[in-house]
């Protein structure tokens, strides 16, 4: 089973949403990445993340080895709950899972994700540009509630990530319509 393991680096690149390949900015020192998130509204943190995992490690077993920084988390933002994505290649929901919120759309709640093994590109558009941040595990990133944005995980995913929430029913997608992220790279996944 092919793992990520610590190979993968967090990088941030910035283009026009209407030009995918004009690149603006491309970076993969967190400092800078962190510094062009948080000007748009999109806080980013690194968190330590590593526990030794199996690529298809039970939800409780990944909740189990971050209850510490769960309980911070939870305690600093004030979360009512947690839940575990847990993507591999040979996940038999793989697909359906990526084709979820492969297309742009909003949420009512902010999304809370810190992802703990493997990696996933969340895609933020804003003031006429998307970044595109590859999330490798450590990062800790919050897409604000109403903030436009699609997530890839890749035909070959391989990513978990600990989901925080505020309430119930804040992660429904409110899907835009807009085909913009067809004209973006997708991302090959981690599994690859
Ligand atoms: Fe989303």
């Amino acid at each position: 089973m092919p793992s990520a393991g610590g190979h993968a680096v967090t990088t941030l690149t910035i283009t026009p949403d209407h030009r995918p390949d004009q690149v603006l900015l491309h970076s993969s020192d967190f400092a800078t990445i962190q510094r062009e998130l948080a000007a748009v509204g999109v806080p980013m943190e690194r968190w330590r993340a590593d526990a030794q995992l199996a690529p298809d490690a039970d939800p409780a077993t990944v909740l189990k080895a971050y209850e510490g920084s769960v309980a911070a988390l939870n305690a600093k933002y004030g979360f009512q709950s947690v839940d575990v994505v847990s993507m591999h290649p040979e996940h038999e929901q793989a697909q359906a899972a990526r084709g979820k919120f492969l297309a742009e759309h909003t949420h009512a709640d902010f999304e809370i994700r810190f992802f703990v093994d493997g990696a996933g590109v969340f895609y933020i558009r804003t003031g006429g540009k998307v970044y595109q941040i590859l999330c490798t595990a450590g990062d800790l990133i919050e897409v604000p509630a109403d903030t436009t944005h699609w997530f890839d995980m890749g035909p070959k995913p391989l990513f978990k990530a600990i989901r925080f929430f505020t309430r119930p029913d804040g992660w429904v997608g409110n899907f835009t319509g807009d085909p913009i992220a067809k004209s973006f790279p997708e991302y090959a996944g981690a599994g690859v």
